[in-house]
């Protein structure tokens, strides 16, 4: 184990507020952990930066978080789970570090039509882990691959009528071409679900993984003996933006005030 004391916060960061989707469940699920919650902002978008320069944020967010005494670090985005996770357990092997993955392989059992589509990040429907998945998982289904970069900053920014065609014509595609099942394999996607469930309808099911995820955060957190028994969690925001920013964003999505601090300099 690199650091951290049982009583250590969790440290959770995703490129900007999508991960603040997966944070929902992961309040409700371990609501007696300190969470420490970093909007890489100053970064964002990392669906479309290379491998290289991911793994080179999610080792120095890590460095953080260990600063903080973490006790282990979870990664609600999609993007940084598929390039940097392999880099960040080598680098802290004794580490509980949880990553997600779009949710292919409930897809694939559920599809009657045998056609999925999993909208994500380029970088994400790049990677090797991505692909891996996909064969492991949903052989014999035909797996539509739909990156949507335009959805982040609609997700970071918030919907508009006059953007609305940004989420119409990739569901479009993507019905037309047979998938009954969408895989929301970004964690920026479920702040669009309104409009998304609008435009396909409810013959096709829409799926995403917070719940999923933050069960699998409380199995790692049992398994190390790391999960707090007593006790009334707390949350912290941190940017590595413009704090003003961000807490304008996450009230937006949450309906919930937040102070959010700028990260210190060294981790920006
Ligand atoms: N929310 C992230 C994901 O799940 C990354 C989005 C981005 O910054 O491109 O992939």
């Amino acid at each position: 184990m690199t650091s951290a004391a049982h009583d250590g916060p969790l440290g959770i960061f995703d490129s900007g507020v999508g991960g603040i989707s997966v944070l929902n469940a992961i309040r409700q699920i371990l609501p007696r952990e300190d969470l420490l919650y970093v909007a890489d902002s100053g970064h964002l978008p990392y669906g479309e930066k290379t491998p290289a320069y991911i793994v080179a944020r999610a080792l120095r967010l890590a460095e953080f978080f260990l600063s903080r005494g973490a006790k282990a670090v979870a990664i609600p985005c999609n993007t940084a789970t598929a390039v940097a996770v392999e880099a960040l357990r080598d680098r802290y092997p004794g580490l509980p570090i949880v990553g997600i993955e779009p949710a292919v392989k409930p897809a694939a059992r559920l599809t009657q039509s045998g056609v999925i589509g999993v909208l994500a990040t380029t970088g994400t429907l790049l990677s090797e882990r991505f692909h891996a998945l996909v064969r492991r998982e949903a052989p014999g289904v035909e797996v539509l691959l739909k990156p949507c970069p335009g959805w982040v900053a609609l997700a970071e920014e918030g919907w508009t009528p006059e953007r609305d065609h940004l989420v119409a014509e990739p569901l479009a595609e993507l019905v037309a071409k047979g998938a009954d099942v969408l895989v929301l394999g970004c964690t920026h996607f479920p702040f669009l679900i309104d409009p998304i469930r609008r435009h396909v309808g409810p013959d096709v099911a829409v799926l995403e993984t917070g719940v999923p995820f933050a069960r699998q955060l409380q199995r790692q957190l049992l398994v190390h003996g790391l999960a707090r028994a007593a006790g009334e969690g707390s949350v912290r925001f941190l940017t590595s933006g413009a704090p003003a920013e961000a807490a304008g964003r996450i009230a937006r999505l949450t309906g919930e005030t937040a102070e959010v601090e700028r990260l210190p300099a060294e981790y920006c």
